[in-house]
């Protein structure tokens, strides 16, 4: 009770706070999308970077998204993961419900799952972090799957490269790869199509095109 008057208090400051919040501004859009907008989705507060929508009973409850899987990968991606990255920790960035880490993890490969949104449902241990700013373990391989739209990929990629990891792969649509990757487009390098039930590509800028290019 006292959690909840604390955030009415604040929800003034953190109103405003929210339209300047860039994770606030993209869970609001994923959950638009996902939900359809009612009219109660737009008195959302931010607190602690996380955000907090009204309930039925007029209290303020964290912010879930939906248990929606973008990338739903074939065993073509599995396999070729394991023949590239078995030696590698690996990262899936924006894991969502973590779907792509459990089966990497049933191939045998080690996975650390983050994303910054919480979801109805799991299917794998996601961790809360902001893939924006983790500090990524070096050599580490940096996988982003069907990421959001605007500069969440490009801010991933310069956090893993200031980070020197090891490999950073891509999976997404064609017509969505020139806007996700934005100005490190010319540093990937595409590996694989069709590797997804929407025919997904895998491309990848690898440690040895960065030391070049960069
Ligand atoms: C389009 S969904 C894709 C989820 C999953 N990779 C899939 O293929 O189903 C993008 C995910 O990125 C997450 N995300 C957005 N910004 C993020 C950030 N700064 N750090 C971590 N995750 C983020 C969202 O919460 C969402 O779960």
């Amino acid at each position: 009770m006292l959690d909840a008057m604390l955030l009415l208090l604040v929800s003034g400051v953190a109103q405003l706070t929210q339209m300047l919040d860039w994770n606030a501004r993209n869970a609001a859009r994923l959950w638009a999308t996902s939900a359809g907008p009612t009219r109660s989705n737009f008195a959302a507060i931010v607190r602690g970077g996380e955000m907090f929508i009204p309930s039925m009973n007029g209290l303020f409850q964290p912010f879930m998204l939906p248990p929606n899987k973008f990338f739903q990968p074939k065993p073509a991606f599995l396999s070729w993961m394991v023949t590239q990255f078995s030696k590698h920790l690996i990262y899936d960035v924006g894991s969502g419900v973590g779907h792509v880490s459990r089966l990497l993890t049933e191939y045998g490969l080690s996975v650390v799952a983050i994303d910054n949104n919480g979801r109805q449902e799991r299917e794998f241990a996601v961790e809360s972090v902001d893939g924006t700013s983790c500090g990524y373990r070096k050599g580490s391989v940096v996988m982003l799957c069907r990421p959001c739209h605007g500069d969440f990929a490009s801010d991933v990629i310069e956090q893993a490269i200031r980070c020197k990891a090891g490999a950073i792969v891509y999976v997404g649509l064609k017509e969505n790869s020139n806007i996700d990757l934005a100005e490190y487009r010319k540093y990937f390098k595409m590996k694989m199509r069709n590797v997804g039930a929407d025919n997904e590509r895998v491309y990848v800028m690898g440690t040895e095109y960065l030391k070049r290019n960069m």
